[in-house]
C-alpha cells in the first residue's frame, strides 16, 4: 500500500514511518491522520513488527497541525467532528513507538512526538507549543502530556509564551530521552527499536502499558497493577527461557509465548 503523506520502510522487525509533506514542513492534516491510523492498524496486526520509529525530515519532524486546513473552521464544525480526537488512536498504538525528532516539532508536531513512548532528538531539534501565537491553545494533548513530562513551570512557560526549546533544554527538562548528532539520529532510534523488538513482546507490551498507567492513576493502584502483570509473566515460556538463559550463561531465544 502506498501513502500520500507517509513513507514506510521495514528493517527486520522495525518499521520506520517518515512523515512526508515537505512542502508544508510535515504539517499534520486530515490525510496524515487518516493514513497514520490505517498504517498503525496494519503494523499492530503484523507479528513481524516489534517496534516502530516515527520520524520526519531534517528540517521538521512536524511544524504542527495544518493551520491552512483548520483556518476557516467554525466552533460547531470542530465540536461536532470532535476535531483531533482521532489522534487518540495513534497514542493508543500498543507496540513501542520511538519519535526520532530533527528540526521543528511544534504544536501538533510536539504533541505527536509526545504520543510516542520516548523521544530521541537530534541536536537541531526545536520543541514548542506556539498555538497561543495563533489565538488558540494546544489541542492534541500539549497542555497535558507536556506538563506531565516537564512539570508545570516549563509547560506554562512554553504554552503561554509560545517560545521554542532546543534539544539540550528538552533533554534536561525530561521531554527527550537522548540527544544525538543529526547524522546519527535514525540509526540511534532504529538500534533502540531493534533492541526492544528482540525482547519478549509480551513483556515489552506490559512495560508500555504499566509505564503509561503511571500517568493515569494513583501510585498504590499503579504498583498493584505492575505487580499483577509481573506475576502473570511467570505463566509465559519467555520468562522460563529468559531466566534459564541467564543461569546457563547464554543468549535467550524469545518466542513470544
Ligand atoms: C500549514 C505550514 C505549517 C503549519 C509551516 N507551513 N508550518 N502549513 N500548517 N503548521 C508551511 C508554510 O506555510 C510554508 O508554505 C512552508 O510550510 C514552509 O514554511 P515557512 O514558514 O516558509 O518556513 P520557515 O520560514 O523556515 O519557518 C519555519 C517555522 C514556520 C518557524 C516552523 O513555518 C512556522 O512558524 N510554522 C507554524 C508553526 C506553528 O504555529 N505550529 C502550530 C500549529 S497549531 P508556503 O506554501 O507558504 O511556502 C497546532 C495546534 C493544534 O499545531 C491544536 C490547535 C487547536
Amino acid at each position: 500500500m502506498t501513502y500520500e503523506t507517509l513513507l514506510l520502510e521495514t528493517r527486520g522487525r522495525v518499521a520506520i514511518i517518515t512523515l512526508n509533506r515537505p512542502q508544508a514542513l510535515n504539517a499534520l492534516n486530515s490525510t496524515v491522520l487518516a493514513e497514520m491510523r490505517q498504517l498503525l492498524g496494519e503494523l499492530q496486526a503484523d507479528d513481524g513488527i516489534g517496534a516502530v520509529v516515527l520520524t520526519g525530515s531534517e528540517k521538521a519532524f512536524a511544524a504542527g497541525a495544518d493551520i491552512k486546513e483548520m483556518q476557516s473552521l467554525e466552533f460547531v464544525d470542530a465540536y461536532r467532528a470532535d476535531l483531533f480526537s482521532g489522534w487518540d488512536d495513534v497514542a493508543g498504538f500498543r507496540k513501542p513507538m520511538i519519535a526520532a525528532v530533527s528540526g521543528f516539532a511544534l504544536g501538533g508536531g510536539c504533541e505527536l512526538a509526545m504520543m510516542c513512548d520516548f523521544i530521541i532528538a537530534a541536536k537541531t531539534a526545536k520543541f514548542g507549543q506556539p498555538e497561543i501565537t495563533l489565538g488558540v491553545i494546544p489541542g492534541m494533548g500539549g497542555t497535558q502530556r507536556l506538563t506531565r513530562a516537564v512539570g508545570k513551570a516549563k509547560a506554562m512557560d512554553l504554552c503561554l509564551t509560545g517560545r521554542l526549546m532546543d534539544a539540550h533544554e528538552a533533554e534536561s527538562a525530561g521531554l527527550v530521552a537522548r540527544v544525538v548528532d543529526q547524522e546519527r539520529l535514525l540509526d540511534e532510534a532504529v538500534a533502540a527499536a531493534e533492541k526492544i523488538a528482540s525482547f519478549s513482546q509480551t513483556a515489552v507490551g506490559m512495560v508500555k502499558e504499566t509505564v503509561s498507567r503511571a500517568f493515569e492513576q494513583t501510585l498504590s493502584e499503579g504498583l498493584r497493577f505492575e505487580r499483577r502483570l509481573f506475576h502473570s509473566l511467570f505463566a509465559t515460556q519467555d520468562q522460563k527461557e529468559g531466566m534459564a538463559a541467564f543461569t546457563e550463561k547464554r543468549k535467550p531465544v524469545f518466542k513470544n509465548r
